[in-house]
């Protein structure tokens, strides 16, 4: 059997990679306790959880959803942008349902990227933005981001000839893996970059809501005619510990909505009734659930903050995001080897930077998406590695 060239040509998903050293770790014996996918562990809330059980009871919602979404979840998303980010929004023409927003973000290049067309996104950066480049026999270039620049890209930086070949540039602020932020006038750049070289910028907000120290996370619809220029990609994923229930949207320039509902109604049949409603519930409720999620990570950021600088990595405490983003201690160079190397003395999983770029190399990301009494045996065993002491009795 000869598969296709775009199968044959993907890396092993980097969580396939991480599964296949946990499972043999485990079946060693080791009780392996894994800061590796940012999958919140805190349930999803009881009142968001309680308009399924409703819904689900309705027969109407037995049946196929359309493609787009219920015009009551597209409302509720509209309702959402204006009082989260004063943003108005035509919900039958500039949103769309998503079954999560990495459906959307694979999805999207079948939208704008013919075979040669360029797509640019930033390096480190979520992986689904290059396969989906890749998928529609597009090409990927990466624009490499640094710590000193806060993991922002010099959009200016970008030559001239590339920028007007690009058809397409992935941005994601709060940024996973780094946790980097941005703000607005980093957005006003960047519109005004597009517009000058007919770019299409495609942002994910996935972790709008998942923010600390006062940080306030801006969409980038905030700015005055992004909507000519941009789509925004969100999610209930993060924001409501609902990643298990798969619903997002996609909101913004209204052709480019059009577009990825007509590719996606040939491929899809939308979301769940019934998990809409959840959303809907979710989108309209009190922000209670989301500050104490906050709470909860952002104490968790800081243990583990404080343990791994006793490791000698260096690390930026992060503003936003379900991760720490931590510098390789001095002398190390390999953060693969590296992670490698934690998880055979201590049964530690954490994410080697370079899974996310060639940017991402020196770097380790760790989740905080793990029960309390979870990151502090995993913080001890750290510990303990970082003394020298032997962990894993084998
Ligand atoms: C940057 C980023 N975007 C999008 C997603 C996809 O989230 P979902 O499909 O659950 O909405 C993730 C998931 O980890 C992510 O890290």
């Amino acid at each position: 059997m000869k598969l296709a060239r775009r199968v044959e040509q993907l890396p092993p998903y980097l969580f396939a990679r991480i599964s296949e050293l946990i499972a043999a770790k485990r079946a060693e014996g080791v009780d392996v306790i894994s800061f590796g996918i940012g999958d919140p562990d805190i349930p999803t809330p009881g009142y968001i959880l309680d308009s399924l059980k409703q819904a689900s009871d309705v027969a109407a919602n037995h049946r196929y959803p359309e493609t787009e979404g219920l015009p009551e979840f597209r409302e509720a998303v509209a309702r959402w942008y204006q009082r989260r980010h004063g943003v108005t929004l035509d919900p039958a023409r500039e949103v769309v349902s998503l079954i999560g927003s990495k459906e959307g973000i694979g999805h999207f290049p079948l939208v704008l990227i013919d075979p040669g067309d360029v797509a640019l996104m930033t390096d480190p950066g979520y992986p689904v933005y290059e396969i989906g480049t890749m998928f529609c026999g597009g090409e990927a270039v990466k624009v490499p981001l640094t710590e000193e620049d806060g993991w922002l890209p010099r959009l200016d930086d970008i030559p001239a000839d590339l920028a007007d070949r690009a058809k397409l540039i992935w941005l994601n602020y709060p940024n996973n893996p780094t946790g980097a932020v941005t703000d607005l006038a980093f957005f006003e750049r960047a519109v005004a970059w597009a517009k000058r070289h007919d770019v299409i910028i495609a942002h994910d907000l996935a972790y709008s809501e998942v923010t600390f120290d006062g940080y306030v996370a801006p969409s980038i619809l905030e700015v005055d005619g992004a909507r000519d220029v941009a789509i925004e990609f969100n999610s209930l994923s993060k924001s409501f510990n609902m990643t298990g229930w798969r619903i997002g949207m996609a909101v913004g320039n209204a052709t480019l909505i059009d577009a990825l509902r007509r590719v996606k109604s040939n491929l899809d049949s939308g979301v769940p009734q019934a998990v809409q409603q959840m959303a809907i519930t979710a989108l309209d409720g009190p922000p209670a659930a989301i500050e104490a999620h906050n709470d909860i990570y952002r104490a968790r950021r800081d243990r583990v903050i404080e343990v791994l600088h006793a490791l000698g990595l260096r690390v930026d405490p992060p503003k936003a995001s379900l991760y720490v983003w931590a510098r390789l201690p001095g002398g190390e160079s390999s953060s693969a080897a590296y992670a490698a190397r934690l998880i055979d003395a201590t049964g530690v999983v954490v994410t080697p930077g370079i899974s996310y770029g060639p940017a991402g190399e020196g770097y380790i990301r760790l989740s905080l998406t793990l029960p309390d009494a979870r990151v502090e045996e995993g913080l001890r065993r750290l510990s303990a590695f970082a003394r020298g002491e032997t962990v894993l009795n084998r």
